[in-house]
């Protein structure tokens, strides 16, 4: 099937800034460094479940559901997109919390709210028990004669994606530019699995890092794998396989999912002093971090054109905890 025959629900409104990084560029020698900014996009903050959300939500009106169901933590980017993108499309929008409810409502969960969405909490539970509590959800909500369809099928969710792959190249090519190096976060896959068939399917014959901000080398590779096996089911061969681009690091996940080491905030400052460009520490401060350790040691060298993939997760900038404590200076 072609990527054009999938349903598919307009939420971007055209290409996302492709732009050079001048100053940062200057103060680390490398003049040729840019960025893609998927942090700036026309709703709710933007990010990056955005582009997944054009499918689901094409999948959703096309089975003729009213409410959108999605689960997440408190801190979830896609819980908030999905509340988000079901307020401008006039669909429902149910979210479920893997936690207690906190004592203070901020960040993605305060957008959340504001979105409209009717928020459940389920406490502490892992990743199986929150997926069996939507699923319980959608039938509950089909019983009471709404038409509920749950958010979040991976492989969908990636061809959300592969018009990112493309439309950056196709930016940097209109620039006269051909990238060498790209890096973005690693997470559960769907992002970067789609990203990368678009980049295959681009003709990017550079080194893709995806730099893990959640789990092991081997076990992002095996789920970014399994998802970019199942577009290739969806949408025909990608022409090369995975691999032929696909770099996996862990070298940067610092002391875990969500909490920056030393030199995750230290790339949150520099991007912010230097480009004035907010980075979180869950999503997009390693692969930063990354970028400027592979600069530093010539991994990367200055002629060789280097783009970071931003993803977003502003929201997260205003979780008052992790700021304060960590990033707001003593002075
Ligand atoms: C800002 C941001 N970047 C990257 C990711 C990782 O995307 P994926 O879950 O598709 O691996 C997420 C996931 O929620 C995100 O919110």
């Amino acid at each position: 099937m072609e990527l054009d025959a999938l349903p598919r629900y307009p939420l971007l409104e055209g290409p996302t800034p492709f732009q050079p990084l001048q100053r940062l560029g200057r103060e680390t020698g490398h003049p040729r460094l840019f960025i893609k900014r998927d942090d700036a996009m026309p709703l709710g903050l933007g990010g990056n479940k955005l582009r997944s959300l054009e499918y689901w939500l094409g999948a959703a009106f096309a089975a003729g559901a009213d409410t959108l169901v999605v689960a997440g933590h408190t801190a979830s980017n896609q819980c908030r997109l999905t509340a988000a993108a079901a307020a401008k499309s006039g669909l429902g929008c149910v979210i479920l919390h893997n936690a207690d409810r906190p004592a203070r409502i901020e960040g993605n969960l305060r957008l959340s709210h504001l979105f409209g969405a009717e928020i459940s909490y389920l406490g502490p539970v892992g990743e199986s028990e929150r997926r069996q509590a939507a699923e319980a959800r959608v039938e509950e909500l089909r019983r009471e004669g709404r038409k509920p369809y749950l958010v979040g099928d991976p492989v969908l969710g990636a061809a959300g994606y592969v018009h990112a792959g493309m439309e950056l190249l196709d930016q940097a090519r209109a620039r006269g530019v051909v990238l060498r190096h790209i890096l973005l976060p690693g997470s559960m896959g769907p992002t970067e699995a789609g990203f990368l068939y678009g980049l295959v399917r681009g003709g990017f014959d550079g080194e893709a890092h995806l730099v893990s901000v959640e789990y092991g080398v081997a076990e992002l590779a095996e789920r970014v794998s399994r998802i970019f096996a199942g577009l290739e089911l969806l949408l025909g061969a990608a022409d090369r396989p995975v691999g032929s681009i696909a770099r996996f690091t862990d070298r940067f996940l610092g002391p875990g999912y969500g909490i920056p080491g030393p030199d995750a905030v230290a790339a949150i400052r520099q991007f912010a002093e230097t480009e004035a460009l907010l980075l979180e520490q869950t999503y997009t401060a390693k692969p930063a971090a990354a970028l400027l350790s592979m600069l530093a040691d010539g991994s990367i060298a200055p002629d060789e054109p280097a783009c970071l993939l931003h993803t977003g997760g502003t929201a997260s900038l205003f979780e008052d905890d992790f700021y304060n404590a960590v990033l707001v200076r003593g002075d």
